[in-house]
């Protein structure tokens, strides 16, 4: 028999990926007036509106769909092993490119609104400029492939969905550029960063913010809205070198580093080419997002972002962090 989830009448909110960097942060800004439903491949414990489901095949998403029915469906689960997605492209093409379609189709049969992310790596990264929504896309992996094609499942399958490409994602308790430089950098050790890719980083918690505050403004569905496709990235550019010297300073003013009197900077540029990876990432991959602050006044912040993430992770109790 299938199972109904309710509490009230708040409007029903699914969050899939909710383990995930952006997932966690938008289980974590929610505002009080929706009822949130949180899928986790793997629950720990029982909790009411805790659904443990692996979502790479439709029987399991349509079976979680009939019973939360949610009202809004927010998808931060992908596959996002961008080397490992060019050996397991059957697994990887699942989450990526066919679940968003079958959530769309969900969406549009029942005035579903769909909120749902994709990446930067949809671009070939050839030009040094910030690239815009309508911008030719040209991936060169199989990870950006994918996220293509669950973009293109959903716009075909409804207009009631947000599109948000956002990139160079940090924040929260997965794996991340942020915390595994900052754990190397604590440990003392000197590392080699990449000086020849140039991206947007953007904190996990201002996508959650931004995405909160456009769902505020769209629900509940109606025609004419401003869905579609946006970029959502933080507003500072540079290096992945950059990235990491910007990290290595902010641990300098929070008393985080060893000292060495020796010692500048415990990291120096690399190129590309000395560590070369399993798929190709864009040179250039920098978004311009300007049109989802014009349609929803809200926009990730650059460099301060990283500030506050890092106090929020050293300058705080254990029992109060929240990055
Ligand atoms: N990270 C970035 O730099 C970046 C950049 C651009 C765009 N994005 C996009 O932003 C979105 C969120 O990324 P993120 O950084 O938050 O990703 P993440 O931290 O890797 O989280 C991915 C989430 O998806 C879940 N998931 C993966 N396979 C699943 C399956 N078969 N069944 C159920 N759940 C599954 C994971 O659950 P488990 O905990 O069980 O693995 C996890 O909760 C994705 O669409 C991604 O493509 C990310």
């Amino acid at each position: 028999m299938q199972t109904v989830y309710r509490s009230c009448n708040l409007p029903r909110v699914l969050i899939t990926g909710a383990t995930g960097q952006i997932g966690s942060a938008l289980c974590a800004t929610a505002p009080a007036d929706f009822e949130l439903h949180q899928v986790a491949r793997n629950c720990v414990a029982e909790q009411p509106f805790l659904h443990a489901i692996d979502l790479s095949g439709p029987a399991e998403v349509q079976q979680l769909l009939r019973g939360v029915q949610p009202q809004i469906i927010i998808n931060a689960a992908a596959w996002t092993d961008v080397d490992g997605a060019q050996r397991q492209v059957a697994a990887a093409h699942a989450l990526n490119a066919e679940l968003p379609g079958w959530l769309a189709a969900y969406a549009e049969s029942r005035q579903v609104l769909l909120l749902h992310y994709s990446t930067d790596y949809v671009f070939a990264g050839d030009q040094p400029r910030a690239y815009q929504e309508t911008d030719h896309t040209d991936p060169g992996s199989t990870y950006g492939h994918g996220k293509l094609a669950g973009e293109q499942a959903i716009l075909e399958r409804t207009a009631a969905a947000l599109i948000l490409r956002t990139s160079w994602v940090y924040g929260g308790p997965t794996r991340n550029f942020v915390a595994s430089i900052a754990e190397k950098l604590i440990a003392g050790e000197t590392l080699k960063v990449v000086d020849d890719q140039y991206g947007c980083p953007t904190w996990s918690r201002d996508v959650a913010t931004c995405s909160w505050a456009a769902i505020q403004q769209l629900w509940p569905v109606q025609d004419g809205l401003n869905t579609g496709l946006y970029h959502l990235a933080g507003a500072d550019q540079g290096s992945w070198y950059d990235f990491a010297c910007r990290i290595e300073q902010e641990l300098g003013q929070l008393d985080m580093l060893p000292y060495d009197p020796n010692l500048a900077s415990r990291v120096a540029p690399c190129g590309t080419a000395e560590y070369p990876r399993p798929a190709p990432r864009p040179m250039y991959s920098m978004l311009n997002s300007n049109r989802f602050y014009q349609h929803f006044n809200c926009r990730p912040a650059g460099w301060p972002a990283l500030r506050q993430c890092l106090r929020s992770l050293y300058a705080t109790p254990p029992d109060q962090q929240r990055c």
